[in-house]
């Protein structure tokens, strides 16, 4: 049992009345958490009917397991969040179903081993001391940003490494203004809230989006010719990767949609993890003089790089408690095919079942005391049950950056908090916001001070 902490951080105020129709979708355009009943981090499984559509909360580790993985086939992605993302990503492993995603994901799952990985970090440990450089003289500083510039800086170069840096800026700059337009994409949208809601801004389309194609069809083109150098990036990996089962390889479209599925899903979520527990250490010094002391005994003042990994358990820890806090994907969506029973309730063909991580992993059935901030319930022994901690998902569509991403940020975490001292600054406490993905609003703006 985790020992006790009065003090919470920051968290949403879920809904404790039923809300309107109205209510629902001025507050969805708010913060979409907010439309997340209280109730569901105290039951099993909600259930209730918005605007004629039914639609069930789960979060029981049971029907979570049955949703995810035992009857996957039955839950599919809803269609509007494939119809939303296809004009970006196309049919890529993020948003096709049956045949055509199990094809893609045998192809693309090698690309992911932990070998590779590790090829990759030394990419992330460029970032971590590019950030620690940045830094150098300044008091006070937006974390947020800090990290979605640093994980920025790693996803442009492990998708299209040589190009960055023949093509000077372009490449880059593509790939901002691309991850800015995805980023706008409503979560709304994702929870299949009907399409004649007027949207907050208008989807993908227009310039950042074919500009990026471009970019990224004449990359791949010249790969191809010139094939890799240097160490092999998530291109040269993709291009290599066969399907065993039936041979198939990526054509380069599907090259394409992958690599700038790879930028959407994995640049923010990972910045948001950095940011966000960046907060948690400067609210907790406790736990953040423990990350120092393990950072400082492990990397002895140098940034942390691939063979750090395995030596850093209280990093890891401290990020996963960041992920169960603050899940940058905090709310999953899915359409029932065909009828079935969840928590013993009946599930009707094309009733809507979400699965909302944020209530899940505050859940007070699951987790207790589950507002606080502890690492300790991470720690090696410590027992959760599996399907009660879902930020990467779980089940054949479990997030294939998953890896990639902790490794990032055990990286620039360890990296950065051997080197610095983080600490509040009174009065501006970031707010979760959800934003199709759980972003801090305000920023998270820390005062920053060398270690000597
Ligand atoms: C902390 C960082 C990350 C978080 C929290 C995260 C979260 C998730 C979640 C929850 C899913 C499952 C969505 C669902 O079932 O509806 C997912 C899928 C996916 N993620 Fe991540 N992700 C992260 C980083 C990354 C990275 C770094 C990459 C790639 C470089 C990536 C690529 C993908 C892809 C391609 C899928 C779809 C997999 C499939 O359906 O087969 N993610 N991610």
């Amino acid at each position: 049992m985790p020992e006790s902490k009065a003090r919470e951080p920051v968290k949403v105020p879920l809904v404790k009345e039923p809300f309107s129709v109205l209510q629902t979708l001025r507050t969805a355009r708010r913060n979409v958490l907010e439309i997340i009943p209280d109730i569901c981090t105290k039951q099993p499984m909600v259930s209730g009917k918005t605007a004629m559509v039914r639609w069930h909360m789960v979060m029981d580790p049971g029907a979570l397991k049955r949703v995810l993985r035992d009857n996957l086939e039955n839950y599919p992605k809803s269609d509007i969040t494939k119809n939303l993302l296809r004009p970006a990503i196309g049919d890529s492993l993020f948003i096709a179903e049956g045949a055509h995603w199990r094809w893609q994901r045998r192809a693309a799952a090698p690309v992911f081993s932990h070998r590779n990985i590790a090829a990759l970090a030394p990419i992330m440990s460029a970032s971590a001391e590019a950030v620690c450089v940045r830094l150098e003289g300044q008091d006070e500083a937006d974390m947020f940003e800090e990290m979605v510039a640093a994980t920025f800086e790693v996803i442009s170069n492990v998708t299209f490494s040589s190009e960055g840096e023949m093509a000077g800026d372009d490449v880059h700059q593509a790939i901002d203004r691309f991850i800015d337009q995805s980023a706008r994409v409503s979560l709304m949208d994702i929870v299949g809230i009907p399409t004649w809601v007027p949207r907050p801004s208008r989807l993908f389309g227009g310039n950042p989006v074919a500009d990026m194609k471009r970019v990224a069809d004449a990359a791949i083109e010249k790969r191809k010719q010139v094939g890799a150098k240097g160490v092999p990036d998530l291109l040269d990996l993709l291009l290599e990767g066969v399907d065993p089962e039936t041979k198939r390889q990526m054509n380069a479209a599907e090259l394409r949609d992958n690599l700038l599925t790879f930028i959407v899903a994995g640049h923010e979520t990972t910045a948001l993890t950095l940011a966000w527990a960046l907060y948690l250490c400067a609210f907790d010094p406790e736990v953040q003089e423990k990350l120092h002391e393990e950072a400082a005994a492990v990397l002895g003042g140098r940034i942390a790089g691939p063979e750090d990994i395995g030596k850093l358990p209280y990093t890891e820890q401290v990020i996963k408690e960041t992920l169960r806090l603050y899940p940058p994907a905090s709310f999953i969506s899915r359409t029932a095919q065909a009828p079935d029973e969840l928590c013993g309730r009946e599930i009707r063909k094309k009733d809507t079942v979400m699965l909302p991580i944020y209530a899940l992993q505050r859940n007070e059935q699951l987790w207790p005391e589950p507002d606080t901030f502890n690492p300790e319930r991470f720690a090696k022994g410590a027992k959760y049950d599996r399907f009660a901690w879902l930020p990467f998902g779980d089940g054949p569509r479990v997030c294939i950056g998953g890896h990639f991403a902790m490794v990032e940020a055990q990286i620039i975490l360890a990296s950065l908090i051997s080197r610095y001292k983080f600490e509040p600054v009174a009065g501006k406490d970031p707010l979760p916001e959800m934003v199709l993905t759980l972003r801090p609003k305000g920023g998270v703006n820390l005062r920053v001070a060398p270690r000597c």
